[in-house]
């Protein structure tokens, strides 16, 4: 007969950190420390998402962004407790956030790491209650400790991250990250206030039959972008598109896909944030076993920054996928 009991939650977020930490002598738990300041603010984001109906959260701010995005209140909520959070966790040194132009200093230039991010992915879904997240990117400074971060702290290449993830805010609330030896999710258990370990070892399908992008820019996406999506739909393969980044990525490695961002005439660089959105998803990605490239010949780690709130275009996924999307455009794509 079937046990219909509840299964043991098992290993929560918290235990998972500290086991890790002990399997290298060397770590000083400063990592591990911020880790977990991401996810107690991710915990209160969740509950403002959770509720943001009831508590006159939704709509937009009134303000823009540097890029010129209408700023919504759900957008400056999880800024600013992502950003209190990890002042008060004191392991950061510096914060780039998609909500702020500059660098913001937390007061604690002893700390080893910068964190960029963006605090909620997914703007135009939060007030119909359509999945959101966010999204972080960690690395260890290269300005001397005691010192105020600078620039060249975030600017260090995508290979230099030293752990990436993102919280997903979705039919249930997940933490996923990567510190370089695999990817791990842990979904959050709302009545005991904890995340648990869910997916130990997170590989995306070598292939897939999902294809996510905003088809309503088909006209202005490169000829081999077009060639490839053709070919998708003769096999119909399935369109899934949400238009929250975090949550297209979780459904496509589960299940097996490819994301695009095209680079368009009104955005010749893409949509797409090079150091809090792309950065982030291409180390998890290839820790997952799949590919995330820019064009043919560059895969999005490999970019060398330039500047702070670049954007790049972004095609990401399985990798059979991902590679016959750049063999249908050697040359343009
Ligand atoms: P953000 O809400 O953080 O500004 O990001 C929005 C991004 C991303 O989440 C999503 O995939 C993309 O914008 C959707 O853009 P389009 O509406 O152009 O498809
Ligand atoms: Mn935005
Ligand atoms: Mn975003
Ligand atoms: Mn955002």
């Amino acid at each position: 007969q079937e046990n219909t009991l509840a299964q043991p939650v098992g290993i929560t977020l918290e235990r998972y950190i500290m086991r890790k930490q002990a399997e290298f002598p060397y770590a000083t738990g400063e990592l591990s420390q911020l880790l977990r300041d991401l996810a107690l603010a991710g915990k209160i984001v969740h509950r403002e998402v959770n509720r943001a109906g009831l508590s006159d959260i939704t709509g937009g701010m009134g303000t823009q962004n540097v890029q010129g995005e209408n700023q919504q209140k759900l957008d400056m909520e999880a800024h600013i407790r992502f950003v209190r959070a990890l002042k008060n966790g004191r392991e950061t040194c510096a914060i780039l956030s998609e909500e702020e132009a500059e660098i913001i200093h937390t007061d604690n230039d002893s700390g080893n790491y910068v964190v960029a991010m963006d605090p909620l992915d997914g703007s135009s879904n939060i007030d119909v209650n359509v999945s959101i997240g966010t999204l972080f990117s960690i690395y260890r400074r290269v300005t001397p400790v005691g010192t105020k971060a600078s620039e060249a702290d975030f600017l260090q290449g995508g290979r230099q991250q030293v752990a990436a993830g993102y919280i997903l805010y979705g039919s249930s609330t997940m933490f996923v990250y990567t510190t370089g030896h695999g990817v791990v999710g842990f979904t959050y258990e709302q009545s005991l206030g904890e995340f648990f370990l869910s997916h130990p070892n997170i590989q995306i399908p070598k292939q897939g039959k999902i294809f996510s992008c905003n088809e309503g820019y088909w006209f202005d996406y490169p000829e081999s972008v077009r060639t490839f999506l053709m070919n998708c739909k003769r096999r119909e393969y399935s369109g899934r598109y949400i238009g929250s980044l975090v949550a297209d990525y979780h459904r496509n490695l589960f299940n097996g896909g490819i994301y695009m961002y095209p680079p368009t005439s009104k955005n010749p660089n893409g949509k797409l944030r090079l150091l809090y959105e792309c950065y982030p998803l291409a180390m998890l990605i290839e820790q997952a076993g799949g590919q995330a490239v820019v064009s043919a010949t560059e895969a999005v780690l490999d970019i060398v920054p330039t500047e702070l709130h670049q954007r790049t275009p972004l095609f990401i996924g399985s990798p059979d996928m991902v590679q016959e999307l750049v063999a249908s455009g050697q040359a343009v794509l």
